[in-house]
C-alpha cells in the first residue's frame, strides 16, 4: 500500500522526502488553482524542477489534457527514472496519475492532495483515470503513488463549499464504519473541527477498508454508501445551473440510502432521522422538480456497480455497520426520493 506521510509543515516534509529519493528529473504537475495558492506554499527549497499548468476543473480531467501532459513529459525528454509530483485535488491526482502510471509504462509520481475530498478518499486505494465521453472515471488503471504527503495548510484557500463537500466523506466513513466517529463529528459545528485528525482518522479508515479489498471484488464496495442514488444526482444536474459538488450530491444520496437501509437492512427509524437531520443541518435540502425523478431513477442503474440488472446497495444495518450487494428495486429507490423530498 501507498506510504502515506501526515505533515504538518508540507513545505519541510516534502523538501526532506525528496532529499531521500533518487530521480533523474522532477515535474510538478497542477491546475490554475492550485497553481496559484498551494504551489507558493511548497516552492522555497524545491529542488530544480519543470511544471504543467492545466486549467481547473472536472471538465478537464479528460484524454485531450492528458495528452497535452504526456506531449509536456515527452518535450521535457523526461526518462523512467523521472519523478513527478501531483499537487491538487482529486482531478489532479487522478489524471497526473494516470499520466504518470502510463508514460513509458509508467514513472513515479507523488500526491500532494490539496482538497479535504482529495485527502480523505482521492488519496488512498490507488485508483487514477480520467472521464470519457461522459462516462465518469472511465479509462483509467490502479497504480499506488510512491507515496501520499498530506498537510491542512492547504485547506485555508480551499472554498468553503469544496471544504463541506470534502466532508460529505468523512460523515460517511462515521457511518460505514465507525459510530463513535461519527457522533464525534456532530459535537462541534462542521466548519470548526480539527482537520488534522479528521483526516488522520478517515484516511485509516478508508486505508483499512481497501486493505482488506484492494480491487473491490466486496467490502470495498461500502465505500460506495450513498454514491449510488448521490452520483445519478450528481450526472443529472451536471451541466445544468443546478450543479451539485460531488459531496452535496453524495448527502443527498446518504439521506435515500439510509431511508433504504431502514426498508432493508434494519436501520432503525430514529437512526435514519438522525442521519437526515445532520445532513440537512450542514448541507440543507436541495430541491428539484419531481418531473426529474424518473431520469435521475434511471441513472442509479448506470452505475458501473451493478451486475445484471438487479441495482445493487450498499447498506446501513446501523450506525458504524454497512452491508454490500443488497439488491433495491426501481420503485424501493423512488420511495426514498419521495421520503427525501417530503423532509
Ligand atoms: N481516486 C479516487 O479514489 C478518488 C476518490 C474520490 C474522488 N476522486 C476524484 O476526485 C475528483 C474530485 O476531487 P476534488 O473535489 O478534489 O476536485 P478538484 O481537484 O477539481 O478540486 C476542487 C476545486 O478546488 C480547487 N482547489 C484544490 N485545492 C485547492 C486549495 N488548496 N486552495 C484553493 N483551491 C483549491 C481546484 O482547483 C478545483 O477548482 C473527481 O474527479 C473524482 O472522480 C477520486
Ligand atoms: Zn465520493
Amino acid at each position: 500500500m501507498e506510504s502515506i506521510i501526515f505533515s504538518s509543515s508540507i513545505k519541510i516534509d516534502l523538501r526532506g522526502f525528496l532529499s531521500r529519493q533518487k530521480y533523474s528529473r522532477l515535474g510538478l504537475i497542477m491546475d490554475s488553482n492550485t497553481f496559484r495558492d498551494c504551489y507558493p506554499l511548497i516552492l522555497d527549497g524545491l529542488p530544480d524542477h519543470d511544471y504543467y499548468v492545466f486549467e481547473a476543473g472536472e471538465v478537464n480531467k479528460n484524454l485531450t489534457t492528458c495528452t497535452k501532459i504526456w506531449q509536456w513529459m515527452t518535450d521535457l525528454g523526461l526518462d523512467r527514472k523521472a519523478l513527478i509530483i501531483n499537487l491538487g485535488g482529486g482531478v489532479t491526482g487522478d489524471m497526473g496519475g494516470f499520466c504518470a502510471s502510463t508514460y513509458k509504462r509508467g514513472i513515479s509520481f507523488i500526491n500532494v492532495p490539496t482538497t479535504l475530498l482529495s485527502q480523505v478518499d482521492a488519496s488512498v486505494g490507488g485508483k487514477l483515470g480520467i472521464d470519457f465521453n461522459g462516462y465518469k472515471n472511465h479509462i483509467g488503471v490502479f497504480t499506488e503513488p510512491l507515496a501520499v504527503l498530506i498537510s491542512e495548510e492547504f485547506l485555508k484557500t480551499l472554498p468553503i463549499e469544496e471544504l463541506r463537500s470534502g466532508y460529505a466523506e468523512v460523515i460517511k466513513h462515521g457511518l460505514i464504519q465507525h459510530a463513535n466517529y461519527y457522533s464525534s463529528l456532530l459535537i462541534r459545528g462542521w466548519e470548526n473541527q480539527d482537520w488534522k485528525s479528521i483526516i488522520e482518522k478517515s484516511v485509516s479508515i478508508k486505508k483499512e477498508v481497501v486493505s482488506k479489498d484492494p480491487k473491490e471484488a466486496g467490502l470495498r464496495k461500502i465505500l460506495n454508501f450513498g454514491h449510488t442514488i448521490g452520483h445519478a444526482f450528481e450526472s443529472f444536474y451536471l451541466d445544468t445551473d443546478r450543479h451539485l459538488l460531488h459531496g452535496e450530491a453524495i448527502a443527498i444520496g446518504m439521506i435515500t440510502e439510509a431511508y433504504l437501509s431502514e426498508l432493508k437492512t434494519g436501520l432503525s427509524k430514529d437512526d435514519v432521522k438522525l442521519i437526515s437531520d445532520a445532513l440537512i443541518q450542514i448541507y440543507g435540502k436541495f430541491d428539484f422538480p419531481e418531473k426529474d425523478v424518473k431520469e435521475i431513477i434511471s441513472l442509479c442503474s448506470q452505475d458501473k456497480k451493478n451486475e445484471a440488472d438487479r441495482i445493487n446497495f450498499s447498506l446501513l444495518s446501523a450506525i458504524g455497520k454497512c452491508e454490500y450487494n443488497i439488491p433495491v428495486a426501481l420503485e424501493e429507490i423512488a420511495a426514498s426520493i419521495t421520503f427525501y423530498k417530503s423532509l
